[in-house]
């Protein structure tokens, strides 16, 4: 396999990069100085770029769920998708289990297709509506030749049974109209897991669903990863589900990752004026009914296509400092404040 890198080749990586922030010895999702850059056209032309990402190192080891979260438009779908390579990063790479897989094409990835799946936020439009639940749960498993006739039908009930979609023999012959936005999204992530997936990105996945079956969704996702191990990106603008729910947070701003640490230490101690502003503007501690609530942060939305010079958040930011935090062409790096809690800003 010419373009996949060995473990050793993975882990030879220069000292600077090895000094990002890492958990455990061999992450299973590793992100390396991502971007991705979409090119802005009008007419027949270019004329400048959005970058979503725009340089972005993360890992995610076996079993461990890590939250994104900030605003929308902070680019943390497309990170998101560059991990699971439904997007080709215009530069950095993106290993799974120590196989580059930044340029791999589709054609050679399906050994990772198997692997590692994605539930949306879209429960209404991520279903195929002509098919039955249990067409669209077993189809990966008919993708990947996996099982006789009968083995499929018992896996599918497995999946059924472990959403909660019970009984699940009831659910089999319904089509997707016929079940409520809650029950759908736990169709959706009865499919996503009946391959087994080591990794699973979960982008928004209770955003679209009604607030009754939102603490239902999360806990089905939460039981599956300490069940089986699996490693979750979870994305989501309401750092409150987050705390409970992952075991690290990234806050992502225009593109970059400003900060990332243990949930608890995000959460009780952040340390990025940005961060400090998403949790001051979680309006009550009642994660069900406020997940459609966008965060406020005063000053001008923000705009990958027109990144500020220096740090990104120094425009809207009440402690930016003149001549350190708008200098052109210095982004602050992150930097470890306390053992695994990593920020981006010049005050540290
Ligand atoms: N395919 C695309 N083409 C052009 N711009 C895009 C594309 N996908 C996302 N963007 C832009 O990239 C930025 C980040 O988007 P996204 O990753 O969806 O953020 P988030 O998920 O945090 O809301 C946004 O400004 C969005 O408009
Ligand atoms: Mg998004």
């Amino acid at each position: 396999m010419p373009d996949a890198t060995t473990e050793a080749q993975a882990q030879a990586l220069p000292a600077e990069r090895a000094e990002r922030p890492t958990q455990g010895e061999k992450p299973l999702v590793r992100l390396e100085d991502v971007k991705v850059h979409f090119p802005i056209r009008r007419g027949l032309f270019a004329r400048g770029v959005v970058k979503a990402v725009d340089g972005v190192s993360l890992q995610l080891a076996r079993g461990e769920t890590v939250a994104l979260v900030g605003e929308s438009g902070s680019g943390k779908t497309t990170l998101g998708r560059a991990s699971l390579r439904l997007i080709e990063p215009t530069a950095g790479r993106v290993l799974f289990d120590g196989r580059d897989i930044t340029h791999v094409p589709e054609a050679r990835l399906k050994w990772f297709r198997r692997r590692a799946q994605a539930v949306f936020q879209d429960p209404y439009s991520s279903l195929n509506g002509t098919m039955t639940i249990e067409q669209i749960v077993e189809e990966p498993l008919i993708i990947h030749g996996v099982g006789t006739r009968e083995e499929r039908r018992a896996r599918v009930l497995e999946a059924l049974e472990a959403v909660r979609l019970r009984p699940p023999e009831e659910f089999l012959k319904k089509f997707p109209h016929q079940l409520s936005g809650g029950q759908r999204q736990r169709a959706a992530i009865a499919r996503a897991l009946v391959l087994d997936p080591e990794y699973v990105v979960a982008d928004e996945p209770v955003s679209m669903v009604d607030a009754s079956s939102r603490a239902e969704i999360l806990l089905v996702l939460k039981e599956r990863q300490e069940a089986a191990g699996t490693a979750i990106l979870y994305i989501t603008h309401d750092i409150a589900t987050a705390r409970h729910f992952a075991h690290r947070v990234g806050v992502m701003y225009l593109g970059h990752l400003v900060e990332l640490g243990p949930s608890e230490r995000v959460i009780e101690n952040p340390l990025h004026p940005y961060t400090q502003a998403l949790i001051a503007a979680v309006p009550e501690p009642d994660p069900t009914n406020r997940l459609r609530e966008r965060p406020v942060i005063p000053g001008e939305p923000p705009s990958p296509a027109h990144t500020p010079k220096g740090c990104p958040f120094h425009p809207r930011c009440p402690k930016a400092m003149k001549g350190t935090c708008d200098v052109e062409g210095r982004t602050p790096q992150l930097k470890e404040h306390e053992p695994g809690h990593w920020v981006a800003c010049y005050l540290y």
